[in-house]
């Protein structure tokens, strides 16, 4: 459904801008890119498996909207790089991303981390969030103007089950947007984190049993597991200029788990 177009709009100004989202090309990032495009966004779908992405741009095409592979490895500043580079080219600057790329957080005691392990985690989130963003600057400061929303965990927002590495990153990923909502704001660009708990995914689907599902849909105060969709909506929110004053914030999206 176009939503502009419905009079059901609820993401002010997103209507023919170009956003990229790295990790497009499934999960959250896949569902934000739909929104994104379902409110006449032109979307860059990021990511490494080809064939993923061009699913995602084909339903996103599918549905009525605009999209585009620009596949990129998100701990390779030179890729990344090449991604905004081919987005700018085909579609207009780039003024909206969300820098989702990343993952590994399944428990592992700290004791039996190796170091390229840990530096692994670190990478494909903490400076995966860092480079991406470093790739989005130029064109939001050259147009002063532009939104960012980043990638952090439940994980990063309290100890948990997760790896201490992806907890780590995930804190850093939230520090790292609060430094940059404060040293962006005067030039124009704002940043958000968000920060969800249990969110179905692939990984969920084929490692976890319907019974461990529901043990772990309990054990939330709202009584369910997270959808892709709940996270695109808030992204699509803090994207949208019915956002214009809202830099800087962590906002958790964990069902109740996480209660600050
Ligand atoms: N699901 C949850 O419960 C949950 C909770 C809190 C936070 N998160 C975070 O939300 C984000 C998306 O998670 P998800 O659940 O949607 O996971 P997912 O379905 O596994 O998707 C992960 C996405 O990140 C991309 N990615 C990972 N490393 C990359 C790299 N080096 N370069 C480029 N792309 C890379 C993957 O792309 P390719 O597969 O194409 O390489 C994929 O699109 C992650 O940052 C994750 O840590 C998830």
């Amino acid at each position: 459904m176009n939503w502009e177009r419905s009079g059901m709009e609820i993401s002010g100004g997103l209507a023919g801008r170009v956003a990229m989202v790295t990790g497009g090309s499934r999960g959250i990032g896949a569902a934000t890119a739909a929104r994104l495009a379902a409110h006449g966004a032109v979307v860059g779908i990021g990511g490494r498996d080809l064939a993923a992405i061009d699913q995602v741009v084909a339903r996103i095409r599918a549905d009525g909207g605009r999209a585009l592979p620009v596949p990129a490895d998100a701990t390779d500043s030179d890729s990344l790089e090449q991604a905004f580079r081919k987005l700018a080219e085909q579609s207009g600057p780039v003024e909206l991303l969300a820098a989702f790329a990343g993952g590994n957080g399944a428990p592992r005691a700290t004791k039996q981390v190796e170091p390229n392990e840990w530096r692994r985690v670190i990478d494909s989130n903490l400076t995966a969030t860092f480079l991406t963003i470093r790739a989005a600057l130029p064109a939001m400061l050259e147009r002063g103007r532009g939104a960012i929303v980043t990638m952090s965990s439940s994980a990063g927002r309290q100890p948990g089950q997760a790896a201490a590495a992806y907890a780590v990153a995930k804190a850093g990923v939230a520090m790292l947007s609060k430094h940059l909502a404060a040293e962006m704001g005067p030039r124009g660009i704002r940043v958000n984190c968000l920060a969800p708990a249990s969110v179905f995914n692939e990984r969920m689907a084929t490692a976890m049993t319907p019974e461990q599902l529901d043990a772990l849909a309990r054990a939330f105060p709202l009584g369910r597991l997270g959808q892709p969709d709940d996270i695109a909506a808030a992204a699509v929110f803090l994207l949208s200029n019915q956002a214009s004053w809202i830099t800087g914030v962590t906002l958790d999206i964990s069902g109740g788990r996480i209660i600050s």
